[in-house]
């Protein structure tokens, strides 16, 4: 609990010196960070010997020069490289009452590796063990409609590449974000640091290629989908009725109140908090400043929006694969068996025979299954 507590404050700590340093550091002109709220940093020891003087008496040891360099708060120092902070050694923030660390970096470094990677990484060990118990328990889902054999378009061939090609990228951008900010704990004593570096190299470099396809094809996804995710009557009732795990599968339109839950926390807000950190981080976005306070707000908030991804993803994976019959089939040929939609998603498939949704919506090609006609 206290390093819970510890963690936060780090972090509040960190945000404020990341907004106040940044308003306060025009491009290549640091200044000294002014206390934010009237909090006071508590006074480093004043060198009491110059640099000079210690080397007589300890050659080798420049420990003044780097008292004098944390004494300066960030006051810039003179160098011949153009860019912001650059002659900024110590990046130093404004401490809370009782802190341990006195450095910006060294308060980020605790933050993520006390705070975010145990939590979001037992979050994660948590999202899989429910998982194993829900397949444990209930096994796949579905499956008491006795097939028919006419077939309902379910996802159109552009709606699938879109899909595939954002579940790919997010594939990759999981298990490379997986090896970077764990991979220390399970791997590395498993395959030792040189093959770890360079699997941990080549996987930062994976992710960061990954991702930008990750961002157009999230667009792409969320322009497809948006439609169908919009509140309908029927869905409070879905969510009311335990979701169809505890009894039969409760009537809803194309998607769920499941679905749409997905897709409003996870593909549009966590995904556009990760997509627009990322994009940061790889300073991909024009016209903005890559203070170091800043990349390390927009850490925390791409690892925390990454770790509550992977949970929450790791759920539409299970159900789109082992988790529901016939849900992956729909997403890898297009189509579903009619007595699949009459069971999972009866208010579309009545729609749908009530002629007010095409059973067919693309041009079919030659090879396409036969479609449900509309009930005459
Ligand atoms: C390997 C990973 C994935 C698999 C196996 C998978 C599987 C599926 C399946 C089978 C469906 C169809 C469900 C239905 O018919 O109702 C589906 C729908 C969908 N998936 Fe995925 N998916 C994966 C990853 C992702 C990712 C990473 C995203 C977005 C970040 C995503 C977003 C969607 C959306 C938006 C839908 C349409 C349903 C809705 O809008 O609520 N999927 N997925």
């Amino acid at each position: 609990m206290q390093r819970l507590i510890r963690s936060i404050l780090l972090i509040a700590a960190l945000a404020v010196s990341g907004s106040v340093w940044a308003q306060a550091t025009p491009a290549g002109q640091a200044d000294e960070v002014a206390p934010a709220g009237g909090a006071t940093a508590p006074p480093l020891p004043k060198p009491d010997e110059t640099n000079a003087q210690r080397s007589k008496s300890q050659p080798g040891n420049n420990a003044p020069f780097w008292r004098g360099v944390r004494n300066s708060g960030n006051q810039a120092g003179v160098v011949s490289l153009p860019g912001a902070e650059n002659g900024v050694l110590i990046q130093q923030f404004v401490q809370y009452p009782g802190s341990r660390v006195s450095t910006a970096g060294e308060a980020w470094r605790q933050v993520r590796n006390e705070l975010i990677l145990p939590y979001g990484g037992a979050l994660m060990l948590i999202a899989a063990l429910g998982l194993a118990l829900l397949y444990w328990g209930k096994g796949p889902l579905g499956g008491h409609e006795t097939e028919t054999g006419r077939k309902i378009e379910r996802f159109t061939a552009f709606e699938r590449a879109a899909h595939w090609a954002n579940a790919t990228a997010f594939v990759i951008l999981a298990v490379s974000g997986i090896v970077m900010a764990f991979g220390k704990y399970f791997l590395l004593p498993v395959i030792g640091s040189t093959l770890f570096g360079w699997l941990t190299y080549a996987l930062k470099n994976a992710h960061n290629f990954a991702g930008p396809v990750f961002a157009v094809s999230l667009i792409v996804v969320f322009l497809t989908f948006i439609r169908d995710n919009f509140p309908r009557s029927g869905d409070l009732a879905w969510l009311v009725g335990g979701a169809g795990v505890f009894g039969k599968e409760v009537p809803s339109h194309r998607f769920n109140a499941g679905e749409k839950v997905v897709f409003w926390g996870g593909v549009f807000l966590l995904g556009g908090l990760a997509v627009g950190s990322g994009l940061f981080l790889d300073k991909l976005i024009p016209g903005m400043e890559y203070l170091r306070g800043s990349m390390q707000v927009a850490h925390m908030i791409h690892s925390v929006a990454g770790v509550l991804m992977m949970a929450m993803f790791s759920l539409h994976i299970y159900l789109g694969t082992i988790g529901v019959k016939g849900a992956y089939q729909g997403m890898r040929t297009g189509y579903v068996d009619e007595a699949w939609g009459k069971e999972n998603h009866r208010l579309w498939y009545d729609d749908i025979k009530a002629g007010k949704i095409p059973a067919q919506r693309s041009a079919a090609p030659r090879s396409a299954p036969a479609a449900a006609a509309p009930a005459k």
